[in-house]
């Protein structure tokens, strides 16, 4: 990207899509069952173990919240690098045992020992990031899981094929228009840019598989879509 061009990723959810980020569910129906999958992936490896998990990018709360319902004995730390996000997640009675940590997610894994966890989830964060940034993120990922360890990743990794991908972005827009009947009709305009933002940053299914490569992840399974939204997972392998 020209420099004068770039986009200041840092800040994406500092503006009204942060402060009413929890109304989104409004336009993608499927939000729940969204986060559901992100949870159900983990627990379906690790049932009820006391495992040691990182969520990445935790906004206010909804992937954290069925991460804490579906593995209750699990040990979780949830990162996010805005303020206004993470303050909404802290006030949630039911995520008094999450310990929140403000960070930039990358430099978060840095500090982290190799093979110190066994489960990473995401809800919704990674795409934000342009391809280089993600590359480093799962490199870093790899490192800190254990061999078995899980990644389970819901975002919106986009279908390879474009015509495909066009035609659910178009739906994906037309959704925003729930918003009009809200007290917050200018969200509308606000998530479309934010959507082109996330269209010139765009992470397709190639890319994922890619990078659950270069965190040394076999099994990789793509599990559900919904428009332009998947859950994609993969298990470290033993070296
Ligand atoms: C779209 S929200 C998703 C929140 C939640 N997981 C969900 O699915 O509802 C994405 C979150 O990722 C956070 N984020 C973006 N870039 C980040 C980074 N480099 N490090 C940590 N968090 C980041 C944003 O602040 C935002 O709260």
């Amino acid at each position: 990207m020209e420099k004068d061009d770039q986009i200041k990723i840092d800040d994406r959810f500092s503006n009204k899509v942060g402060v009413e980020y929890d109304l989104l569910p409004l336009a993608l129906p499927f939000y729940d069952a969204l986060q559901n999958e992100i949870a159900s992936v983990i627990q379906k490896k690790f049932t009820n173990d006391p495992i040691v998990l990182v969520e990445l990018g935790c906004g206010t709360g909804l992937t954290t919240i069925k991460l804490v319902d579906a593995l209750p004995r699990a040990r979780v730390t949830a990162v996010d690098v805005e303020a206004i996000m993470l303050e909404q997640a802290k006030k949630n009675k039911k995520l008094e045992s999450v310990a929140f940590v403000l960070s930039d997610l990358l430099a978060y894994l840095k500090k982290l020992p190799d093979a110190s966890v066994d489960a990473i989830a995401s809800g919704y964060c990674i795409h934000n990031m342009p391809p280089e940034y993600r590359r480093a993120a799962f490199l870093e990922m790899g490192r800190v899981l254990k061999p078995g360890g899980v990644i389970s990743n819901g975002d919106k990794i986009v279908p390879d094929d474009i015509l495909k991908y066009w035609e659910l972005f178009r739906d994906e827009l037309s959704g925003l228009r729930a918003f009009r009947n809200t007290k917050h009709p200018e969200l509308e305009g606000e998530w479309i840019e934010h959507y082109f933002i996330d269209d010139r940053l765009r992470f397709t299914e190639l890319e994922q598989k890619d990078l659950m490569a270069v965190a040394g992840c076999g099994n990789v399974n793509f599990s559900n879509r919904w428009m332009t939204t998947t859950v994609c997972s993969g298990i470290k392998k033993s070296v």
